[in-house]
């Protein structure tokens, strides 16, 4: 391996230990502790796995986090009832409902139904539309995170050439907006592009979020890229592993992401910080 490890497991410890210090600051004048509600339906093992680190997250940093951890079977109706009750209660800053739901229930309509004050994912179309307009207010948790990751190796994205593999909402296209706002000239591949490999081997920055292990291969890679790998699977022996080939990438690359330990942690941080942020605005 040649290429540098990016530490995000350090870097997000230094974004949870700014929040910690920003609560203490507030609660030693007296003013009651951030809160972030916590919705996770269903028993998605994956997803119980990330919610437990946002819970977590929250404790460590001193954000009361109040759980919602409803059965698969729960209507629609419930949930937008229970977003209904969680944007009127002043004692709420954020609302996270973890993804995916159940297929009964329609995201778009939930995500759309949460203020956007509120929406610490950064999800709701109002805060994607202020992204897309130059005037980022909450900002998606896991591109952020991103961008935190390659600000501290020195990224200046002006000039260069990104290559985003996945146009999800949650990452790929709001990651594209975050690098086009950065001054990056940005390449989104998706199921349909025909050239991916062609376009990854161009990249100065190749950020992959597809949730298929391996799927980009080592030998795309342009020899002193930098490669961030959002992808969390298992493989067949039970490992953690990334969208990435790692160690044929890492022979190429000169930065790359760890899988655990590189993006995962950032985007609980960022939640974190997006939660004080909501947090501020409410407690003017
Ligand atoms: N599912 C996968 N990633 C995320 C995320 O960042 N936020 C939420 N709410 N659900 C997710």
């Amino acid at each position: 391996m040649t290429a540098k490890l990016i530490d995000g497991k350090a870097l997000s410890l230094k974004v949870r230990a700014e929040v910690k210090s920003l609560v203490s600051e507030r609660t030693q004048l007296g003013k009651r502790p951030p809160s972030l509600a916590v919705i996770l339906i269903g028993g998605d093992p994956a997803s119980q796995v990330y919610v437990g680190h946002k819970r977590k997250a929250c404790k460590e940093t001193g954000i009361t986090s109040q759980s919602y951890d409803l059965p698969k079977e729960t209507t629609q109706y419930e949930l937008l009832g229970l977003i209904d009750d969680l944007n009127n209660d002043t004692s709420i800053d954020g609302i996270l409902v973890q993804l995916p739901l159940p297929d009964h229930i329609d995201t778009s309509l939930v995500i759309e139904h949460i203020h956007p004050d509120k929406d610490v994912d950064g999800f709701h179309p109002l805060n994607i539309g202020k992204l897309a307009l130059r005037i980022p207010k909450i900002r998606p948790c896991t591109p952020y995170g991103i961008m935190y990751l390659l600000d501290s190796i020195g990224e200046t994205y002006k000039g260069r050439h990104a290559v985003v593999v996945g146009a999800s909402n949650i990452v790929g296209r709001p990651m594209m907006m975050e690098l086009l706002l950065a001054g990056a000239t940005v390449t989104l591949c998706h199921r349909f592009s025909s050239n991916t490999p062609e376009l990854v081997a161009q990249a100065d920055i190749v950020i992959v979020a597809v949730g298929k292990a391996g799927l980009v291969k080592g030998e795309w890679i342009k020899k002193g890229a930098t490669v961030i790998d959002v992808g969390i699977n298992r493989s067949n022996d039970g490992k953690l592993i990334g969208d990435i080939e790692f160690e044929a990438a890492a022979k190429k690359a000169t930065w790359i992401t760890p899988v655990p330990g590189g993006v995962g942690p950032m985007t609980v941080a960022i939640l974190m910080k997006n939660t004080l942020m909501a947090y501020n605005k409410h407690q003017l």
